[in-house]
Formats: C-alpha cells, sequence, structure tokens
C-alpha cells in the first residue's frame, strides 16, 4: 500500500494508534485533532482544528489541495457525553461532532475523489448504533446516524471507484471507554490492525471483536421490549393530568371562596 492518508482525530485512542501503525508502514499521514499529536516522524503532517469549527470546511478544503489526494480519510474524531445532571446541555455537541463532522468530511472529499474515480472513506461507528442506551442519548444515536449514513452512502457510490467503510467497535480500551463493566475490550493496536485490514479490503460495514457483536446482538433483543411498550406511568405525569379539585364530579368544598 502507498499514498497519503487523512486521519481525522489523531491526537489520541485509535486514530494515535493507528497513524503510528501507517507511518511505520511507509505511508504518509496527514492528521487533524485539536491538541498536537504525541508524534514525531518525518512523514506526518499534524494539523490543529475542530472539526465542528464553522471553517472546517474551508480548512479541509484546502488541506486537501495542499496535502492531497488522499488515498483514504479515516474519520477517528468522536465524544461521548458527561455522565452529570446537566448531561442534555452537551448532546448537540456529540451528534455534531460524532455525525455530523463525518459527513460534512465527506462531502469535502467527494467531488476530487469521484473525479479521480478512487479514494476511500473509512469512519469509526460504534456496536453501540444498534442499542437504545439510557445513560448515552447523544451517543448511540449519533452513532445509528452514522451508519445509516455510511452504509446508504457506500451503496450510493458503488461503482465510482470510491467505497466507504463503516467500522463498529466494541469496546476499545481508550479514555472514551469508561463503563464500569468492558466485555471482550480490545486494545489500540489491535483496533489499528483492524483498521489496516479495512484499508486492503474495503467491506462497506465490518464489526469487531466478532464477540461483542453477538452480545449486542443479545441485548439488543433483550431489551427492545422495554422501548416497546414502554408508558408514562409516572406520579409526575399523573399529578399533571389530576384535573383541579370540584371539576371531575367529587365533591365541592361549600365553604371555600
Ligand atoms: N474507545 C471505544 O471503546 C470505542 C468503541 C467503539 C467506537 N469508538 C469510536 O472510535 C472513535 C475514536 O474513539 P477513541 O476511543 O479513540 O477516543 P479518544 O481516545 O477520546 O480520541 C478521540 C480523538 O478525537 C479527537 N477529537 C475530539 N474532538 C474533536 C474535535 N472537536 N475536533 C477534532 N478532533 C477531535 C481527539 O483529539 P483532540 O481532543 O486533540 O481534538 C482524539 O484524537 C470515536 O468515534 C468513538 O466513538 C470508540
Amino acid at each position: 500500500m502507498d499514498g497519503s492518508l487523512l486521519v481525522i482525530g489523531n491526537s489520541d485512542g485509535i486514530g494515535l494508534a493507528f497513524s503510528r501503525l501507517a507511518l511505520a508502514r511507509g505511508l504518509r499521514v496527514v492528521g487533524l485533532s485539536r491538541s498536537p499529536a504525541p508524534l514525531a516522524h518525518e512523514n506526518l503532517v499534524q494539523i490543529r482544528t475542530d472539526v465542528t469549527a464553522s471553517d472546517y470546511r474551508d480548512l479541509l478544503t484546502r488541506v486537501q489541495a495542499e496535502q492531497g489526494p488522499f488515498r483514504a480519510a479515516i474519520y477517528c474524531a468522536g465524544i461521548g457525553n458527561e455522565d452529570d445532571l446537566t448531561w442534555w446541555r452537551g448532546e448537540g455537541r456529540v451528534i455534531e461532532l460524532n455525525f455530523l463532522g463525518a459527513v460534512r468530511s465527506l462531502e469535502v472529499l467527494l467531488p476530487i475523489w469521484l473525479e479521480q474515480g478512487a479514494g476511500h472513506f473509512v469512519a469509526l461507528s460504534s456496536l453501540a448504533d444498534a442499542l437504545t442506551v439510557r445513560d448515552a442519548p447523544s451517543y448511540c444515536s449519533s452513532k445509528a446516524g452514522l451508519s445509516r449514513f455510511l452504509e446508504a452512502a457506500g451503496l450510493r457510490l458503488a461503482k465510482s471507484g470510491v467505497a466507504v467503510s463503516n467500522v463498529r467497535f466494541g469496546f476499545v480500551d481508550t479514555k472514551m471507554a469508561r463503563a464500569p463493566v468492558r466485555p471482550f475490550m480490545i486494545d489500540t493496536d489491535e483496533a489499528a490492525r483492524v483498521l489496516w485490514r479495512v484499508l486492503e479490503t474495503r467491506p462497506l460495514r465490518l464489526s469487531h471483536p466478532k464477540r461483542a457483536l453477538a452480545m449486542v446482538t443479545i441485548i439488543r433483543w433483550l431489551t427492545a421490549p422495554v422501548v416497546w411498550f414502554r408508558r408514562d406511568r409516572s406520579r409526575a405525569r399523573r399529578n399533571a393530568e389530576k384535573p383541579p379539585e370540584g371539576q371531575d364530579g367529587s365533591p365541592r368544598d361549600e365553604t371555600e371562596g
């Protein structure tokens, strides 16, 4: 394999491990992230940017013109939301980065790839795309949206020479994997090797590891009825719907008023 790779979100975690692997295997890497990557290599160009910034598209257009053409782009940028009492305040930002950031990146990269009849867009979704996770509304919905977008775009681009790959990991050992129990967790080096295989084989969807996929499938079916049959039976709702005293046939206090 040769050429330049664009790795979006490569200062930490999976993107960092993948950048290391690609550089070690002789590729040139252009990395984008807000903080500097703890990496130094003659074949690495590191650019600091926030994918959610209003000038991101302009910056990516410039990066592609000055540093491209890219053989492939790997979208590794992502966040979860803080699990605190005001969790809803950060929900839009999660969707903005995890979902819209990937969509906007492809929007910018695609025209040149279509002209060349070659290119590959890889993005890291998650096995969580199949789950309705009570503690992570924005995370699981951003990944559900991302997975559907990537796979539909991949089908639409079939025969264009441009491939799209939706990579769905289970737990990977990074700062993002914060759950108290993390079954079948893999390390970032394994995740990087999986991404390398994705570049070689260009699958539309890859889920890894398979044991985690099986577990998520079972959890999905076991928890589905919670959503299907859920009704709001909370005391708060019953109180809100209770008619004011005297309007429901209950005896009025004649001494009132
Ligand atoms: N770890 C897991 O268990 C797991 C499982 C399944 C899927 N995934 C997915 O894999 C992807 C990578 O996750 P990770 O575990 O490697 O996370 P990570 O260690 O937290 O790394 C996230 C990367 O995204 C970058 N990033 C965050 N916000 C950004 C922004 N606004 N603009 C530009 N770059 C930004 C970070 O760099 P800066 O902070 O320097 O900007 C960092 O390089 C995510 O999409 C995640 O959802 C992770």
